[in-house]
């Protein structure tokens, strides 16, 4: 768990430097938002590299810096797009005169204008400059058309400025400008008085040594549930099975294999947590017997007998006290009656259940088609939707579940 030292923890946040006496106070800007968790990835205009050097922002950061539209990261093939996609914020700081005005005009003639288009997410412009560059009826113009795109002008401080004059221009001090990324990042923390638990992934059923009986869950829908539930501030416990996709940040992680670790651990955490979201795919069914060495081959059929595994939302559904539950149904056939029998007889006041025969719901893809089902019976059919936005709208039920509790 981690406190507020460590609030960004989860987030990503881009710093775009350009070439202002003042790139060198945005190495402690990067610095301190690391420190309190941030993925930082920075990317430099060309002039912002005449005053500080990339490897410096790359030791702090931990990170390469990006510099250029046309030099991709392994596997980046699109570095514009994807420092857009990745960023919660953008923060721009130094914001030059020159860069104001490129980004008021919708130039894309470098990776910082580029990226900047393609954001969708925050963006926090820190002027720094001259007094009378600052006061310059371009540059104030150029500023209002920012604001205008919704970008937040973080105004620059009074003072000495670098050149000698006194003034407005300099650069915000790191706190204000860390100050206004909170107010905005972290403003929609709904979640912050619950510890919710999510369970993720396909167990894994050992058969012998090197084989197993598993599923096709990939634990997508429950790490998009817990990245946006670690985002509203709630505390997140994620119990995963096999890992595919890069797990969430900020949230404490707990690995586990089969369905009788995935029961175990569940458990152990049941009493502290306020809500518990069971969308990994749990193997019913067990091997009698595990082999304590590798089955042979020996030209006849091989039958294996299975056993019953714990049923933990049965379980949980039984201990239930002030907890919320809510589980997922993967579904063929029959998917409102199926998950309506589920909610009665495992006491759940949530069930998301999905006919994952549909195109675009289910195992391994970006998106999902599901049926809310509610204890009382009340069904919601949603359209297809991304797993993230999704998450956000089972995270509001819960919430309006909880304050009816
Ligand atoms: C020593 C020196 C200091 C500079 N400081 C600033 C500054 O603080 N703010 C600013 O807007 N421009 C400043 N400039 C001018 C910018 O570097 C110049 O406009 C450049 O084209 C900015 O490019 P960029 O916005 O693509 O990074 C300075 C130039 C020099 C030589």
């Amino acid at each position: 768990m981690y406190g507020k030292e460590q609030n960004f923890r989860g987030y990503k946040v881009v710093v775009g430097v350009s070439g202002g006496i003042a790139a060198y106070k945005t190495v402690d800007l990067v610095s301190l938002l690391t420190k309190r968790g941030a993925e930082v990835h920075v990317v430099m205009t060309k002039a912002a590299r005449e005053f500080i050097g990339p490897v410096t922002f790359e030791a702090i950061s931990g990170n390469k810096v990006h510099l250029d539209v046309f030099d991709s990261p392994p596997g980046w093939h699109f570095p514009h797009l994807e420092l857009a996609r990745i960023a919660d914020a953008v923060v721009i700081a130094p914001a030059t005169a020159h860069f104001i005005g490129r980004a008021a005009c919708g130039m894309a003639d470098d990776l910082l204008g580029t990226m900047l288009l393609a954001c969708q997410n925050l963006v926090f412009v820190c002027p720094a400059m001259n007094v009378a560059m600052y006061k310059h009826p371009a540059v104030q113009a150029n500023i209002n058309k920012l604001r205008e795109f919704g970008y937040t002008v973080v105004e620059p401080d009074y003072g000495r400025l670098a050149c000698g004059d006194t003034g407005p221009g300099r650069l915000a001090e790191n706190d204000r400008i860390i100050k206004e990324l909170e107010n905005q990042l972290l403003f929609n923390q709904d979640l912050n008085d619950y510890t919710i638990l999510v369970t993720a992934g396909a167990t894994r059923e050992p058969i012998d040594p090197v084989r197993f009986i598993s599923n096709r869950s990939s634990g997508k829908m429950g790490f998009a549930i817990a990245r946006a539930a670690r985002k509203r501030g709630a505390r997140v416990i994620l119990v995963s099975g096999v890992l595919h996709p890069k797990p969430p940040e900020g949230v404490n992680l707990i690995e586990v294999e089969s369905a009788q670790e995935m029961y175990d651990e569940v458990l152990k955490h049941y009493e502290c947590v306020d809500v518990v979201i069971k969308a990994a795919a749990v193997g019913d069914y067990m091997p009698e017997n595990v082999a304590s060495q590798k089955i042979k081959k020996n030209g006849n059929a091989l039958t294996l007998e299975l056993k019953r595994n714990p049923d933990i939302l049965l379980e949980l559904g039984k201990r239930k006290q002030h907890q919320l539950l809510v589980g997922f149904a993967a579904e063929t056939q029959d998917v409102e009656k199926n998950a309506k029998e589920k909610i009665f007889k495992k006491n759940l006041d949530l069930m998301v259940a999905n006919d994952v025969t549909v195109p675009g719901a289910g195992f391994g893809t970006d998106t999902n088609v599901v049926k809310l089902i509610f204890a009382g019976g009340e069904a919601n059919q949603l359209p297809m939707m991304t797993k993230e936005d999704l998450s956000n709208i089972i995270l509001d039920n819960i919430r309006m579940l909880k304050k009816c509790k």
